[in-house]
């Protein structure tokens, strides 16, 4: 049975009573609409903790005023039935008053300076100030050993991760491989949003991320034109492109020319719905 409870004092009873037992407690942030992604995440965190908390907040302050907040898909019924399948021990729904109760502008926040505003911060300013506010809050009320994300957001893990270090919170990462449909189209919320004109022109994300990942595993390393090349075809394929990115993984600064291990992130528009997805690559090495 999972349970359902959406106050903080409710969670942080729920939760005192789980450590009181000497459980380990592991936390799945998401804003809902779950798909096998989510899943994945959920049986991950059942395998490493003794009692699994999945928070659905679809959060009002990472997301601009012309985003997508207001149509962002709402399931919970369905949310719900997809977390007792995977045998999630409970879930948390909190109202906007629930976490805000002083409204959005005064809130503070939690900013990672510089890396948040490269890539999807700078399409989205302000999204990642709003992504570490929430999820350190998340961190607070639940105090969890273990939180598990997907990778496809690998900048949005990669800042987390950062915060994490940067306040010495008290709790390990996991991020889980994005799992992808049968034409190689990453799982998203967003999917839903897309007609079958969309979801077709959509494959080219994934396909010219393994292109251009191939060129790079071949030695290919002049990445300014490795850009251009994704971003044309992209646009081909009858996308928008936002961005298509060679990013050194360790650092995820643009890639130089002593960077070996990579990854490509991208994000691209199919009509007016904005998709990310990346992948990493090594280059070889040069003798
Ligand atoms: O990845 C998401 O779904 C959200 O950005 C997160 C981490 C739940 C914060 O709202």
């Amino acid at each position: 049975m999972t349970v359902q409870i959406d106050t903080l004092p409710a969670l942080r009873l729920l939760l005192a009573e789980q450590r009181r037992q000497g459980k380990s407690i592991g936390l799945v942030p998401t804003m809902g609409n779950l798909h096998a992604g989510h899943v994945s995440l959920v049986t991950c965190a059942k395998a490493q903790c003794d009692f699994v908390i999945t928070s659905i907040f679809v959060n009002p302050l990472q997301f601009g005023p012309n985003e997508d907040y207001a149509r962002y898909p709402r399931t919970l019924p369905a949310d719900k039935t997809v977390l007792e399948t995977a045998d999630c021990d409970a879930v948390f729904t909190p109202a906007v008053a629930e976490l805000y109760p002083a409204g959005l502008e005064q809130q503070t926040r939690i900013s990672v300076p510089h890396l948040s505003t490269l890539y999807c911060g700078k399409s989205r300013p302000g999204h990642f100030d709003g992504v570490c506010t929430i999820v350190c809050k998340l961190f607070n009320m639940s105090q969890p050993d273990v939180a598990f994300f997907g990778l496809k957001d690998f900048q949005q893990f990669f800042l987390i991760s950062r915060m994490v270090a940067d306040l010495q919170l008290p709790l390990s990462l996991v991020g889980m491989p994005t799992i992808r449909e049968a034409s190689g189209l990453a799982m998203s919320s967003r999917n839903g949003f897309l007609n079958a004109d969309q979801r077709e022109q959509a494959t080219a994300i994934f396909a010219t991320l393994q292109h251009i990942a191939r060129l790079i595993r071949n030695g290919e390393r002049d990445f300014p034109q490795l850009e251009r090349l994704a971003l044309g075809q992209l646009a081909a394929a009858g996308l928008r492109p936002d961005y298509f990115h060679v990013v050194d993984r360790t650092s995820l600064l643009p890639a130089h020319s002593q960077s070996l291990e990579l990854v490509l992130l991208t994000a691209a528009y199919a009509g007016s719905t904005r998709l990310i997805d990346n992948v990493t690559v090594e280059a070889p090495v040069h003798g």
